[in-house]
């Protein structure tokens, strides 16, 4: 089978790859629906834009949540708007999709996501492992015996991977993602300051304000930000300061460092052993987080670096996956073919 298309559809954002032209589209992964159309009325960046901003009976919705699949029609939905900005459908009548799957998705979540890249119209669709294709992106050799770390930090899911001879040594996961975050942001803003702030915003404050290592971040700085106070139910601008953003990176950046630390611990010794002169390396959006690599590696004790262009890591691996798919076998997951009467 000829891989065409390849797809990384994240929590956040979409991505997509074509075989002639390399990775083509980065877009979020959002879907504006009017009530009782199955159509969508846009997708991707405008979505985005609509979302705290819908009137009645508009709404805009994720196909994944917390990294898996959530809704099947959406995903459908989402992939037909991909397929059709994409040069090698458009000409080619059977076409090959490979899509990136997060490895603790459950048997239904992954036949529900072929299903519908089947139903979007590709002819054979085939899931590949999420980390393999960021680790792959970040420039990883797996098939090398020597151990690789992987982080991957996302929006919806954070997983590390242990990578030796082309197999997985050790895995472990957070069934939550750097958007966790945003979401103790707007709660902490709302019960303890009074202020609603939409989720566009949080990001943004969670972005600017948080960092991985609470105790050097400076105390001083402040941001301003807009939201509505809920005593006066009017909207204002209002100054934010870093002490709630800390509070609230700390509950996940704590967890992820606890998660590493086990995923290694778990490992043969010799595996560990190695990772001293390889060290980790960070792919996704969220690795750019101020201070990330020095707090896992402070973890570790190993050195620990983001990869280049961290957030495309995963839709560039699996491009290459696609040039190449013979030397990844172990990493494909479940694939579906359709049905011809
Ligand atoms: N400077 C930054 N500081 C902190 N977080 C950031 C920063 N820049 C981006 N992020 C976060 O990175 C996340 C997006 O990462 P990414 O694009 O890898 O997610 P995704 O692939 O859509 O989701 P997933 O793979 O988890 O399903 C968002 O939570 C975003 O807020
Ligand atoms: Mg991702």
């Amino acid at each position: 089978m000829r891989w065409d298309i390849g797809i990384d559809l994240g929590t956040q954002t979409a991505r997509m790859a074509e075989l002639k032209h390399g990775p083509v589209l980065s877009a979020p992964a959002a879907l504006a629906f009017r009530e009782g159309n199955p159509a969508p009325i846009c997708a991707g960046d405008i979505a985005r834009r609509l979302i705290g901003r819908t009137c009645e009976g508009v709404s805009v919705v994720h196909p994944l949540r917390d990294g898996v699949l959530e809704n099947n029609l959406y995903a459908a939905r989402m992939f037909q708007w991909m397929f059709k900005r994409s040069e090698g459908v458009n000409t080619r009548r059977r076409f090959g999709a490979m899509i990136t799957c997060t490895p603790f998705a459950r048997p239904v979540q992954k036949e529900a996501m072929l299903t519908a890249a089947i139903d979007a119209g590709a002819a054979e669709a085939l899931l590949v492992r999420s980390d393999a294709a960021a680790a792959v992106g970040a420039g990883l050799d797996l098939n090398s015996p020597e151990a690789k770390l992987l982080v991957d930090v996302g929006a919806g899911k954070i997983t590390a991977t242990l990578f030796t001879f082309g197999r997985v040594a050790a895995f472990g996961y957070l069934p939550y993602g750097l958007n966790r975050i945003d979401e103790r942001v707007r709660r902490i803003l709302r019960s303890d300051f009074g202020y609603r702030v939409g989720v566009l915003a949080s990001e943004e404050i969670k972005n600017t304000l948080g960092t991985a290592m609470p105790d050097k971040a400076p105390k001083d700085v402040i941001m301003h930000a807009t939201g509505i106070n809920l005593a006066k139910r009017m909207p204002v601008n209002f100054d934010v300061e870093t002490k709630p953003v800390l509070d609230a990176c700390e509950d996940v950046v704590g967890e992820l460092a606890r998660l590493v630390n086990t995923v290694v611990d778990s490992a043969p010794e010799e595996l560990s052993a190695d990772l001293t002169d390889a060290g980790a390396v960070l792919t996704g959006g969220g690795a750019v987080m101020t201070e990330l690599d020095r707090r896992i590696g402070q973890a570790l004790g190993i050195p620990c670096r983001v990869a280049d262009a961290p957030e495309g890591c995963a839709i560039r691996g699996l491009y290459r996956i696609m040039e190449n798919p013979e030397a990844y076998g172990a990493m494909f997951m479940e694939r579906q073919s359709r049905q011809v009467w």
